[in-house]
Order: structure tokens, then C-alpha cells, then sequence
């Protein structure tokens, strides 16, 4: 017994009708329009909101864009110190010597802010070998510019007011850490920086008299 030739026909036909919303759905993807697609979940992508120079009724102002406060201080909080909150000095030239007193307390804040902003990919000892870049490594993506080693003849020769304005601006694929370290904890950073560089290359002058011999 075999099926009537008119249901063989509706079944052909609901399965050609069934691809349709496939077929549709994968031209959408592939095609580019001016506009952007169906939207049927708005999420927050469309909101009411005041744009820079435009203008608004609610100030009495009529404008959009606040004026500062009276009494707004800059970010840093510290003006008219560029040796201390640029690392430079008034000609533009990276200060050579620390701008604060160095002492071990310093040292330790140092270490301490090092350890969570800098190691995750300079790693602890500050050869570039962190967690993020032995991730980096691992996943072998081909972008990832790894870390310098802070022990590169470079930078160790570095003035420490270029690390200061390395963590504060970035360098080339670095970020800049500035808005996330304050200054005090900017150059509690370049000491410690200076004090790991000095303990992967420290001059024979650097340990005591007894000891020198028993190194050699
Ligand atoms: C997200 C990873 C990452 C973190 C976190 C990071 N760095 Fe870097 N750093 C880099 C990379 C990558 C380079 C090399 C950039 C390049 O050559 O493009 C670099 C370069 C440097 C250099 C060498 C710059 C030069 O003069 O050549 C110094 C110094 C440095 N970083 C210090 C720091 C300090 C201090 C911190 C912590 C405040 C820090 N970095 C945090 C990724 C990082």
C-alpha cells in the first residue's frame, strides 16, 4: 500500500517551507545593510541621554555638559611638580634621582603594589615571565608582544623618572597604569623595580668586605 500522491506532496512541500526561516536567517548573516538588523531584544543598546554640546532644559543653563565645580582640583592633586608627578624635569628631560626620600618603608609599599600591578605579567622576579605571559605563551595566539625583562642592560639604564612615566603612561603595548597607581605608589614601584634590577646585577663592591672572597 503505498501513501496518496497529495501527501507525499504536502510533506515535499512543508519540508521545503521548513528551510525557509534557515535559509533567510543565514542570508541576513551574510549580507551588509546600511541599517542594523531586526532588533528584538533591546538590552540597553537605545537610551535617553544628554550628548557633549548638546542642549537641555533640564539646567538652567540650557547646557548639556556641566561646567567644573568651583573648586575642582586636578586628577593628581599635586600641581606645579613635574619632577614629581611626570618624572620630568620643567624641560621635558626624565629626572635621574627620586623625587621622594627612598627608604625601606617605600621599599615595601613598593613591593607590595609590584606584586599586584606589575608581576601578573613581569613576573615576581621581573624577568617577563608572569602568569599572563606564560598563559600568552601557552595559548600561542601570535599578537602577544611579551613583557621586557626588567634586567635587560636597557632598562636598568633607564632614568627612573622614564619607569615612573612607563607606569604612569604605558609604552608601546604596555597599558598605563597612572589612573589606577597613585604617584606615591608610582615611585614606591620604581624603587622596587630599582632595587630587583640590583639584585640580579649588583656589583662585587656591594657585599661586605668578608664575604666577597667566598663569591669569587
Ligand atoms: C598587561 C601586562 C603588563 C603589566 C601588568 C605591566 N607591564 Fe610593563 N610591559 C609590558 C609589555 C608587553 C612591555 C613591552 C612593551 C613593548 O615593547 O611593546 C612592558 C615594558 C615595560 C618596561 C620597559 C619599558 C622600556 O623602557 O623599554 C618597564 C620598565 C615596565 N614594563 C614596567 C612595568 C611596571 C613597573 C609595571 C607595574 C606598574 C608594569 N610594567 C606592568 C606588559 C605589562
Amino acid at each position: 500500500m503505498s501513501m496518496p500522491r497529495w501527501i507525499k506532496f504536502a510533506l515535499a512541500a512543508l519540508v521545503a517551507f521548513s528551510l525557509v526561516p534557515l535559509v533567510v536567517a543565514y542570508r541576513y548573516r551574510q549580507v551588509k545593510k546600511p541599517r542594523p538588523r531586526l532588533h528584538l531584544v533591546f538590552d540597553m543598546d537605545a537610551q535617553a541621554k544628554l550628548r557633549s554640546q548638546q542642549e537641555s532644559a533640564l539646567f538652567a543653563d540650557g547646557r548639556a555638559m556641566r561646567p567644573a565645580i568651583e573648586g575642582t582640583v586636578p586628577r593628581e592633586r599635586i600641581v606645579g611638580r613635574p619632577e614629581l608627578t611626570e618624572g620630568r624635569r620643567p624641560d621635558g628631560s626624565f629626572v635621574e634621582s627620586f623625587p621622594v626620600p627612598v627608604d625601606l618603608e617605600l621599599l615595601a609599599r613598593g613591593r607590595d603594589r609590584f606584586n599586584i600591578y606589575c608581576a601578573p605579567c613581569h613576573g615576581w622576579d621581573g624577568y617577563g615571565q608572569g602568569p599572563v605571559a606564560r598563559r600568552a605563551d601557552e595559548l600561542q595566539e601570535g599578537t602577544w608582544v611579551p613583557p621586557s625583562s626588567l634586567h635587560d642592560k636597557p632598562v636598568r639604564e633607564r632614568p627612573v623618572g622614564q619607569i615612573y612615566n612607563t607606569i604612569r603612561n604605558g609604552i608601546r603595548n604596555m597599558p598605563a597604569y597612572g589612573p589606577q597607581i597613585p604617584v606615591h605608589d608610582r615611585w614606591a614601584i620604581v624603587a622596587y623595580v630599582r632595587a630587583l634590577q640590583r639584585s640580579q646585577n649588583a656589583p662585587l663592591e656591594d657585599v661586605p668586605e668578608p664575604q666577597r672572597s667566598s663569591l669569587r
